[in-house]
């Protein structure tokens, strides 16, 4: 590193316009495959390309050694260029979807992929990757539910500090490592109506309570980089607030890094209806705080004319230079431009047995059991197994972001992992994946052969879910049902009366109810990454056991969305299961979702005892994360095998100032028990797990009733109730 004053003396000798230029991101490359940006054809003007700070979606080692060599000898000042991807959920090694990664409860399993995927970058050339995206999502209409890890504030905050901390390990600049960028800043998954690109409305309220922990904690954690959303928040689009990107993300949170647009969002503003024009765009982005423009070039083609008007001051210009400038010197780019890229080491990483076992490893915990009746699994050795649908044998286990980098022949099949297990196996692909785009009438050839290979077998385990494209961004859905024709064919195998295992691939929550109904034990394996068929095999065959919780409610009805546990009270809430006249719900049918917030099931069961306080009443005046009391509660393991449980603690504060949540997750173990087995599992609760942002007013805690629960889901109804005096 080398420094403020280098930086300084840099920043004195560069013109505006190469300023501008250091502000802007080109794309990296024409879809054709040709080169851009540095290597020409980008923009026409040659001095953007020679002088630009930055390009997307450009890696590999040897093409990153070419272009920095290049412009390192073009650009007017030598300044490296900063190499920018999404590298999402695993680089060449594709773990689980984020929202499946969510599903393993396991933050320290995050650190550990998203430092294999900054490893596997790195070496490819890549500087920054765009992740953790934090967005706290409560619609599974909107396609990118699937880049989250979920609905609740806490679990997100964990996973998000957890993403920044693996990709940027002890130092930006150490080797292996890469800048992190928490996006979408805020109240993206928000958006109405699930409808990508739309616009959210959230008050204080909740935006500083749900929306913003996940955002605080990787900027917390180090995170170098941040970016606005595509959507409006209260009217005004996020890459143009300068309340959000001011006074929140600086005054507030003490962000002190780079704020990169979206893709293309700065000249956004103009059908945002808030410019008439790009310059104005670009004035109102730069006067928010952003520093670099993504992909457009209204940064670079108005600037000077910004400048000589006023609209835009020359200490915004040279604060955002300066930032990108440190960025790149934190790295160490000034002092070798290349960093890690290497196509040697590219060899030696990517996709190496470490990094598979690892994806293995998380494709099995990610994985969610939402039923098992009669056992139906683990499957048992000498069991005939007709392996069917348009999954059993598809290598389309990567969704739309794995895709970037990843590959799909580097995944292993379902079917390919059934034939490792001896004894399983015996399959057939019956329908490809064109079938779930055109959901055309259910075809009765295929259906007799199914049934035809139901008949031979003991067990049926049917692989259907939604196509990776109906996901992710503009991937939004009106409809969270499975295609018809699957749904036809799980019917015609439940006629066989054999049981069927229904494993579920998708990128969010589905409505379950006919697939609950006709199979035996269904599982959701979302789109596992590169060891999916592995993964999902482990656990089937009982070689681990299923761990994984669902990080979103699954919904009874697609028009049951938003749907989300840590919801407020209504006025009227309906506490029986069945539709009320004059309570909360829908007509006709049960409130709440099919499966709620935390659930998963696993090969064994457990009883909970009743929650035990260390006190009733306790006074607190000031913040801390000191314990105020203990809540506990017994954990027996009652079932016949060793299994691992996520014991889960939830707080609901019953009166306050504002009307709050039914409950929130405030913490969770994992623990292992051997079959009989009990344990009593304690947490400490803290004043910090009990207060909340007041508008106007700041963090508060206020006195009176608060009530614990301790159990395996966020239905669970085992609580007690403590007093607070005091408060803060
Ligand atoms: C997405 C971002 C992504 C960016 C760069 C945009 O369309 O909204 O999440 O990081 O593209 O690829």
């Amino acid at each position: 590193m080398l420094g403020k004053d280098y930086i300084s003396n840099l920043l004195s000798q560069m013109t505006l316009k190469e300023k501008a230029a250091e502000m802007t991101q080109l794309w990296g490359e024409n879809p054709d495959g040709t080169l851009m940006g540095i290597l020409r054809g980008f923009h026409q003007n040659e001095h953007l390309s020679a002088n630009a700070g930055s390009l997307l979606g450009f890696c590999g080692a040897q093409r990153v050694l070419e272009a920095q060599r290049l412009h390192m000898e073009e650009s007017a000042h030598h300044i490296p260029l900063l190499f920018m991807t999404d590298v999402i959920h695993g680089y060449k090694t594709i773990f689980p979807s984020v929202l499946g990664l969510g599903a393993a409860w396991d933050p320290s399993l995050i650190e550990e992929s998203a430092s294999v995927a900054a490893a596997e970058a790195s070496v490819s050339g890549v500087h920054v990757t765009f992740s953790p995206m934090a967005d706290l999502v409560r619609d599974a209409r909107w396609g990118r539910v699937i880049e989250s890890t979920g609905e609740d504030p806490y679990l997100n905050s964990l996973c998000s500090a957890a993403f920044t901390r693996g990709y940027q390990g002890d130092g930006i600049g150490k080797p292996l490592h890469i800048a992190s960028c928490v996006k979408h800043f805020i109240g993206y998954g928000a958006v109405e109506g699930g409808r990508d690109y739309d616009s959210a409305q959230i008050g204080d309220y909740q935006l500083f309570n749900d929306y913003l922990p996940p955002f605080l904690a990787a900027v917390e954690a180090g995170c170098e980089l941040l970016m606005p959303g595509f959507n409006t928040l209260n009217g005004v689009p996020c890459t143009a607030s300068r309340r959000l990107l001011q006074e929140i993300l600086k005054d507030f949170m003490h962000f002190q890094g780079v704020v990169i647009s979206d893709c293309t969002a700065v000249c956004e503003l103009v059908p945002h209806g808030i410019c008439e024009d790009q310059a104005q765009a670009a004035a109102l982005s730069i006067g928010a705080g952003v520093d670099v423009e993504m992909v457009s070039s209204s940064f670079y083609d108005h600037l000077e004319k910004l400048i000589e008007t006023g609209a835009v001051s020359m200490a915004q210009v040279d604060g955002a230079v300066e930032r990108i400038l440190t960025l790149k010197d934190k790295m160490g780019l000034f002092e070798n431009p290349y960093k890690d890229a290497s196509p040697q080491k590219e060899q030696e990483l990517h996709l190496c047995g470490k990094h598979r076992q690892l994806a293995r490893k998380a494709a099995a915990q990610s994985l969610v059991l939402l039923q098992n009746q009669n056992q139906a699994l683990p499957l048992q050795n000498n069991e005939r197994i007709a392996l069917i649908g348009p999954y059993a044998d598809s290598r389309k286990l990567l969704d739309i972001w794995g895709l970037v980098n990843g590959k799909e022949e580097d995944c292993v099949t379902l079917y390919e992992a059934f034939g490792e297990h001896a004894a399983c196996a015996q399959g057939c692909r019956l329908w490809n994946l064109r079938n779930l785009e055109e959901e055309r009438p259910s075809d009765a050839d295929l259906i007799a052969q199914a049934l035809e290979l139901a008949d031979k077998s003991d067990k049926i385990v049917l692989a259907i879910g939604e196509h990776p494209d109906m996901s992710a961004e503009a991937g939004s859905r009106t409809d969270l049902e499975l295609p018809a024709n699957q749904i036809a064919l799980l019917k015609a195998l439940h006629d066989t009366q054999k049981p069927i295992v229904t494993v579920v691939f998708t990128g969010r929550p589905l409505v379950l109810t006919e697939i609950a109904r006709y199979s035996s034990a269904v599982v959701i394996a979302w789109f596992p990454g590169t060891e999916g068929g592995r993964g999902i095999a482990d656990v089937l065959t009982g070689r681990c056991a299923p761990t994984g919780r669902l990080p979103m409610s699954f919904p009874r009805a697609t028009g049951q969305a938003p749907i989300y546990y840590n919801h407020l009270p209504t006025g009227r809430p309906n506490t029986t299961n069945s539709y009320q006249p004059f309570a909360n719900g829908y007509i006709g049918i049960e409130p709440g979702p099919l499966y709620p917030f935390g659930f998963g099931l696993t090969y064994t069961e457990f009883s909970y005892s009743e929650v035990t306080l260390s006190c009733r009443s306790v006074t607190c005046t000031a913040p801390s994360e000191q314990k105020l009391l203990t809540a506990s509660t017994v954990v027996t393991n009652t079932g016949s095998r060793t299994g691992e449980e996520t014991v889960q603690l939830y707080i609901q504060d019953v009166a306050g100032t504002y009307s709050r949540p039914v409950r929130m997750l405030k913490g969770f173990q994992k623990i292992t028990l051997g079959p009989g087995e009990s344990r009593t599992v304690a947490f400490s609760i803290s004043p910090r797990m009990l207060e909340y942002y007041i508008p106007q007013k700041g963090i508060s805690l206020e006195e009176g009733t608060f009530r614990i629960y301790i159990g395996p889901h966020a239905e669970s109804t085992q609580y007690q109730e403590f007093l607070v005096k005091g408060g803060y």
